[in-house]
């Protein structure tokens, strides 16, 4: 059996990371592969759990302050249950593994973002994800400007959506991380690029902003291109 193929998809928060990916995703099954899809964190019954937790705006006011460290901690709690549940076999069964998020995200948002610095993510990755890399990451990040103005309009309709009256208010959101300020994206935005100077072969900007197509058909390019060699 032919090992399988690990792709993540990482960017700041509405960079159409999750529409490109689920195109990706389809495009390859129509093609014949067994594709694998996932999201960090979540996609195990603990990863949900967990996930609730980290991207609830109400935790803290029923569990009090979640610190910077005990965010990582569940972040990488949830990926090692990821890895163990669904990504390893997957990829040993020979399947193409599709993961909205993974390690880089820890590092751009705890590492950078809450500021705990990459090599406690990096050290955090060998100990607990056996330094589980993937195959090729696709960046989408366009400019930080673009990007905060759309996180922006994000939060708006957001906070139109979920109008806080107590009766409206529904069980659950996940605008924890949407409250924090540009100076925390702009620490993120600049993280992800460190990250893909570093590793550049792994990692593929799309920083564009270019229309979904447009880029949906270039990620189909440079993923055949490397299934092509595999
Ligand atoms: P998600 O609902 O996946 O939305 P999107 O990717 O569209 O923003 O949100 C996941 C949130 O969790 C996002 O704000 C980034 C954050 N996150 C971290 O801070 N660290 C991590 O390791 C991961 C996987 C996610």
């Amino acid at each position: 059996m032919p090992r399988g193929y690990f792709i993540t998809f990482e960017g700041l928060d509405g960079a159409g990371k999750t529409t490109q990916l689920r195109r990706l995703a389809a495009w390859l099954t129509a093609g014949g592969h067994h594709v694998v899809t996932l999201r960090q964190p979540g996609s195990t019954a603990l990863g949900d759990r967990l996930r609730a937790v980290l991207l609830d705006s109400r935790s803290e006011s029923a569990l009090g302050p979640i610190s910077p460290l005990a965010e990582m901690a569940l972040m990488f709690a949830d990926r090692a249950q990821a890895i163990a549940e669904v990504i390893a076999p997957a990829i040993a069964a020979g399947s193409i593994v599709l993961c909205d998020r993974f390690t880089d995200s820890s590092e751009a948002y705890q590492g950078a973002g809450r500021q705990l610095g990459s090599q406690r993510i990096l050290s955090l990755h060998a100990a607990v994800c056996n330094n589980l890399q993937p195959d090729l990451t696709l960046l989408l990040l366009p400019p930080l400007d673009a990007s905060l103005a759309r996180a922006r309009r994000r939060n708006q309709r957001h906070a139109r959506a979920h109008n806080p009256t107590a009766a409206e208010a529904p069980a659950t959101d996940e605008n924890r991380f949407e409250r924090e300020s540009d100076d925390f994206y702009a620490r993120i935005h600049a993280a992800y690029l460190e990250i893909a100077a570093r590793e550049p072969h792994r990692v593929l900007i799309l920083a564009g902003e270019d229309s979904i197509d447009a880029v949906e058909l270039r990620i189909r390019a440079v993923v055949a291109d490397r299934l092509g060699n595999l």
